[in-house]
């Protein structure tokens, strides 16, 4: 008669066998559920696009109607440093295989595809990717009506990634989205209340020698900046600093100059009226006297101010 096997041996393989099965079951799921994440994440990022560009409405829109308004934008390759597109044949000649595949944060993990920043480096991001993808929105006469340009910077807890959007004139703001960061909610990650996003709408990136003239103010309100969010100041002052960087020279400037110049535009900020409609809805009492001198103010209730404040632009809400 054989001897029985001690419990310990049975214990052991019973449990090794279930380890196997698990990590098998664990590793089909994850492969299985992988292309599902990475569409999730597509839309999530395609989603936010739209956000900053104004064109989507949480409350209503399907994910159907961000595949379809999605189809708006063109997705271009620039050349940060020269300011221009990267046809399919420069794509190549990089080492870009597909600009729509193409991911400029995974770029400055890759040597040839980015640079150091070295001591310049105030959004805290290390590397710059030299070639960004932007998203493009031409009107019917095939003039840039609108960009979407993604940036990151360093917050207070990892680094924020998110998109800005500029109208066809290449400095006022349309609108912004943050899609990704590590703040803490109720404090940094109060970055994503469209209350706070909407003061960005209507202020002038540039002055009118083409210096960047915005950002996040952290010690009161300043004329064409953004109010500081209280009780988040250090997330504040990234979005700041990652805003300066990507509408600086290091960034998007000698690309936004580029196309300004293509369509025959310039930095024009005589029309003030935008931003301080935006001011006045979100009820910032400090930049309220900006708004009382305006007709057009007066001839409408608070309420009905965003869809004002566009058409002082001569553009669309
Ligand atoms: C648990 C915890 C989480 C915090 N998260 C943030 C944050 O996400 N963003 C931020 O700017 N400050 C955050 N702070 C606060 C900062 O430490 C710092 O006090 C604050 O940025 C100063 O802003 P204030 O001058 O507006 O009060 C956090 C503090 C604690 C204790």
């Amino acid at each position: 008669m054989s001897k029985p096997k001690s419990n310990n041996t049975k214990t052991i393989s019973v449990a090794l066998t279930l380890c196997l099965v698990c990590s098998v079951l664990v590793s089909a799921a994850a492969v299985g559920l992988k292309p599902a994440q990475v569409e999730n994440a597509r839309l999530d990022r395609n989603k936010n696009i739209l956000v900053a560009a104004g064109m989507f409405d949480p409350a209503s829109d399907t994910n159907e109607d961000v595949a379809e308004r999605f189809k708006d934008f063109d997705v271009e390759i620039v050349d940060l440093n020269a300011g221009n597109y990267l046809d399919d044949d420069a794509l190549s000649a990089v080492g870009i295989a597909d600009r729509n595949t193409y991911d400029a944060s995974q770029a400055t993990k890759n040597q040839a595809l980015s640079e150091d920043l070295g001591d310049n480096d105030p959004a805290s991001i290390g590397r710059k990717p030299k070639y960004a993808k932007v998203y493009v929105k031409n009107d019917d006469a095939g003039k840039p009506e609108m960009v979407v340009l993604p940036i990151q910077g360093y917050g207070l807890w990892g680094t924020i990634y998110g998109f800005l959007t500029l109208e066809g004139d290449m400095n006022t703001i349309k609108g912004i989205s943050f899609y990704e960061h590590k703040e803490t909610p109720g404090l940094g990650a109060r970055i994503e209340e469209p209350k706070w996003r909407a003061m960005w709408t209507g202020i002038h990136s540039y002055d009118e020698s083409g210096d960047v003239a915005t950002g996040v103010s952290t010690s009161g309100s300043k004329e064409n900046w953004v109010d500081g969010i209280s009780g988040a100041t250090l997330t504040s002052r990234g979005v700041s600093n990652m805003i300066q960087f990507w509408l600086g020279e290091q960034g998007y400037k000698p690309y936004l100059d580029h196309v300004r110049e293509e369509s025959g535009r310039t930095i024009d900020n005589s029309d003030v009226q935008a931003k301080q409609v935006s001011y006045k809805k979100l009820g910032q009492s400090s930049h309220q006297n900006l708004a009382q001198n305006s007709a057009q103010q007066q001839a409408h209730p608070v309420t009905e101010l965003a869809s004002i404040a566009p058409a002082a632009n001569g553009k669309e809400a």
